[in-house]
């Protein structure tokens, strides 16, 4: 329950993403949001307020003057309609809304209430590429982001005119991670973040490798994290098929030499390294061909891999250093011994048995201050509760 308690009002305008709205109330319900819909009357051409009344749960307001006007307060919706919220959204948001909410204009129920507003407003644009694109709609969106308004996408793609490129309307599930993505404190705003993620995988022959039990689930998480809290994030990643987090440039590898060397080009630029990546200590050097059962019994030649966090934390300036230590018994001590003998700035302990493939765990916080328990929690509350920690250590620097 990622919105739990959060009252969005959530306004839609005429365009054919309008449609897409339906699904977005839903997730928002889900996740513990309250939504009240605002329709102008374009549209209702795409969509009606009984469907949304009937999804959101409340009555659906269209016009400053109807009947439901009347049933608020003073019968004033404009007013009361937004001053419960925690957010209005607007989405779709056409060019249209886009320029009057640019001008202050204020000849709707909806631009009424928006300019009325105490609370933040986010925009997710939909138009054809070429409305997007028209030098008019680009001032538009410049000046609401100078005001303050959050502008989530658009994305770029195909679009129901049959046209292709920007201007799409994101798809619910985005919207649904950028707006529980904006509530976060902003502790890391605009640091440069560079996560590892995932196994690694090394080649035995061209069909065969040594792997391990890692799912990536927590180095997701700490990327998804680090962006929630408005930093700019690499991930680069072993073998998974988890999706991207929303914002995070990802990188994928294979081999803990490719991740090394992806880790070296990119760390120069990060002002944090966290470590989360399962990197497989030892290689082998692969056979070139299937290795074949008739050949007997093979013998594996095992070389050490880089330690890559070893590595980041002996660069002459190197970022805050995060590693995370799994082990299967006496965690604390273990990770102890790793913050020391790899010099990092924390390490993050947990037990090997209780994380891999998991979606929750107890984590502990281990820095040359001591160690911080973390309660059992969802990976991705534990991400943002070590993110905190993270900042917190930063700021005192
Ligand atoms: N790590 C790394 N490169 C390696 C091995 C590990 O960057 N070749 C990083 C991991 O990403 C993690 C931390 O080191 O952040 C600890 O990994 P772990 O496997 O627990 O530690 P090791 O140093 O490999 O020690 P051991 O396997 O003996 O426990």
């Amino acid at each position: 329950m990622e919105l739990a308690g959060k009252r969005i009002v959530l306004g839609v305008t005429g365009g054919i993403a309008a449609y897409k709205v339906c699904d977005l109330v839903r997730r928002l319900q889900d996740e513990g949001a309250s939504v009240q819909v605002v329709m102008t009357r374009a549209a209702q051409e795409f969509v009606t307020a009984t469907t949304l009344q009937a999804l959101s749960g409340q009555p659906v307001f269209t016009d400053q003057w109807g009947a439901e006007g009347a049933k608020v307060g003073n019968a004033m919706p404009h007013i009361d309609v937004s001053r419960a919220a925690d957010a209005v959204v607007v989405a779709p948001a056409s060019a249209h809304f886009i320029a009057k909410t640019a001008q202050g204009l204020a000849d709707d129920l909806l631009c009424t209430l928006v300019l009325a507003r105490r609370c933040p407003l986010l925009v997710a644009p939909a138009m054809n590429v070429e409305m997007w694109s028209n030098p008019a709609t680009q001032r538009n969106v410049q000046q609401l982001k100078a005001d303050g308004i959050e502008i989530l996408g658009p994305g770029v793609g195909d679009q129901a005119c049959g046209e292709t490129g920007a201007g799409r309307m994101l798809e619910p599930q985005e919207l649904l991670e950028d707006i529980i993505a904006f509530f976060q404190p902003k502790l890391l705003q605009d640091k440069r973040v560079l996560v590892t993620a995932g196994p690694t995988f090394e080649p035995i022959d061209p069909v065969r490798g040594i792997t391990n039990l890692s799912s990536g689930k927590m180095g997701f998480a700490m990327a998804r994290a680090a962006r929630e809290a408005g930093a700019k994030v690499t991930l680069i990643a072993g073998p998974t098929t988890l999706p991207t987090p929303r914002g995070v440039r990802r990188l994928d590898v294979r081999t803990a030499r490719e991740m090394h060397d992806d880790v070296m080009s990119y760390v120069n630029h990060a002002q944090v390294y966290i470590g989360v990546a399962a990197v497989a200590d030892w290689r082998v050097q692969p056979a070139a061909q299937k290795l074949k059962k008739s050949l007997g019994q093979p013998t594996l030649v095992f070389e050490p891999n880089p330690d890559i966090l070893a590595s980041v934390a002996a660069l002459p300036s190197p970022p805050f250093t995060v590693g995370f230590a799994a082990e299967t018994d006496d965690e604390v001590a273990y990770a102890r011994g790793k913050l020391k003998a790899k010099r990092l700035s924390m390490i993050v302990a947990n037990r090997a048995q209780d994380i891999l493939s998991a979606d929750d765990g107890e984590l502990t916080v281990v820095d040359a201050e001591g160690a911080t328990p973390l309660q059992r929690a969802s990976k991705l509350t534990q991400a943002r509760r070590i993110i905190a920690a993270i900042a917190q250590r930063l700021g005192a620097d």
